[in-house]
């Protein structure tokens, strides 16, 4: 069997699974389940929405609960490192044929949108607003005391070509489980953030989303859930476990569906896999509980191999018909050639990446024109010696363009050194099809947290 192909360096990098959204039919008997038994802290309540996380998240949200007509999932969620990988993203995205969106989320950095090979909606971002981890709030301890997101179990009609889509992202196969008789690939595992997977992609009735998985402080702790499920009055939702995966992953695991349905696994830890020369660990289903045969001897129920949450129908609709935003990435790859510029010295590739009418606005105050600044470099009378850009976003209408960030130079100015940490505004024009920069302003900044790579 061919293993889907992994992009090693994609130029975009992808951290985390990090949340999804779903909706529910009643917002209270939602709350009940999920803040009072499996222990969430509300990070904001309104009338039709409530935005959850664990305790031991800063993220704003990893779970947010919305009240709508029909109840599904609308999105599963993915971080990225900064905010310009979206744009690398986008571009990819295009590339392959799949769509690409951008919107705007509550309490969320600039998203896109898009759908996997199999449709279910995905969301990337950058950011989200920052809350209080409450690791130490042991007083906010309740039921499962659920700690993080970590993954999500998505069905699709075919495994390989989902498996190869989220390969092209720079996700990482881990484990697979194959069919004794077919040999196709009916369980892909695959990673992003140093462990078993972010995203397992199972052979099914796709797409739907099976469950997500967080986790729990301790082992006693899928004892301690099942314990306040059933004193809550949700015995009847405690539906798999407390149990152990002889298999993939090998986690301690208890699954429980919410009011609506919804399936969350709660586990305690899995290992660490990050080392590329360790192969993709191969199972066979006949080998795991799947089949009865595999650790305890348990079968999972009837439940667990059939139902699963359908993506809400305008979730998919949504992305069907939306383009990408090429312009924002030519502008950053136009930024790059720039800094690229800078620290070879290069004044040629300099001018060429500078209007005409170019304006440097130092962040001493002191204007310097287009000549002037790429004689300094060419004259040796200022030397850039490192250029580190970061949290670097971009914008483009037509053939005007910006782009905001941070920006850490180390010069040597007349022989003598100096580094300079700045945030920047930028001001660039399409001439020709080709992306200029026509004014630079930055200011100084202290920045004891500094995003700057
Ligand atoms: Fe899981």
């Amino acid at each position: 069997m061919k293993l889907p192909e992994v992009a090693l360096r994609p130029e975009f990098l992808i951290t985390r699974a990090s949340h999804v959204v779903v909706h529910v039919a009643d917002l209270e008997a939602s709350r009940a389940f999920w803040v009072d038994t499996m222990g969430y802290i509300p990070s904001r309540e309104e009338s039709d929405t409530l935005y959850l996380r664990g305790l031991g998240e800063t993220a704003h949200h990893s779970l947010v609960l919305r009240a709508a007509g029909e109840i599904g999932c609308a999105r599963v969620g993915f971080r990225v490192a900064m905010d310009e990988d979206l744009d690398y993203l986008a571009e990819h995205l295009t590339a392959g044929g799949h769509p690409a969106e951008w919107v705007d989320v509550p309490y969320q950095g600039r998203t896109l949108h898009t759908r996997d090979a199999s449709g279910a909606p995905l969301e990337f971002c950058a950011s989200m607003d920052v809350a209080e981890r409450f690791s130490e709030r042991y007083n906010q301890y309740r039921g499962a005391a659920v700690q993080r997101f970590d993954h999500v179990q998505l069905l699709t009609d075919d495994v390989p070509l989902n498996a190869s889509f989220y390969g092209s992202m720079g996700f990482r196969l881990t484990e697979y489980v194959e069919d004794d008789d077919t040999g196709s690939m009916l369980f892909a595992f695959m990673q992003r953030k140093g462990n078993p997977h972010d995203v397992a992609i199972v052979s099914g009735d796709g797409p739907r989303l099976h469950h997500f998985g967080v986790l729990v402080p301790e082992l006693a702790g899928l004892f301690r859930a099942a314990d306040v499920a059933a004193s809550n009055g949700f015995g009847a939702n405690v539906e798999y476990g407390p149990e152990r995966h002889f298999g993939p992953s090998n986690a301690p695991f208890l699954y429980l569906r919410d009011p609506d349905g919804h399936r969350v696994e709660l586990f305690t830890d899995h290992y660490q896999s990050m080392d590329l020369e360790v192969e993709p660990v191969r199972w066979l289903k006949s080998s795991l509980s799947l089949s009865g045969t595999g650790g305890w001897g348990t079968t999972p129920p009837a439940s667990w191999q059939e139902d699963a949450t359908a993506f809400v129908a305008d979730a998919v609709a949504d992305v069907s018909t939306t383009a990408a935003e090429p312009q924002t990435a030519a502008l950053l790859r136009a930024d790059d050639e720039r800094y690229a510029a800078l620290r070879s010295g290069n004044p040629a590739a300099l001018a060429r990446v500078l209007d005409d009418g170019y304006v440097h606005i130092h962040s001493s105050g002191r204007t310097e024109a287009k000549e002037s600044f790429v004689d300094s470099i060419r004259s040796g009378r200022v030397s850039y010696r490192e250029v580190r850009v970061g949290n670097r976003s971009a914008w483009a209408d037509g053939s005007v363009g910006s782009i905001r960030g941070d920006v850490v130079l180390e010069l040597e100015i007349q022989g003598e050194a100096r580094t300079l940490d700045l945030a920047f505004l930028a001001v660039w024009h399409e001439v020709d099809g080709r992306w200029v920069l026509r004014e630079w302003a930055s200011v100084p900044v202290r920045r004891p947290d500094s995003t700057v790579r």
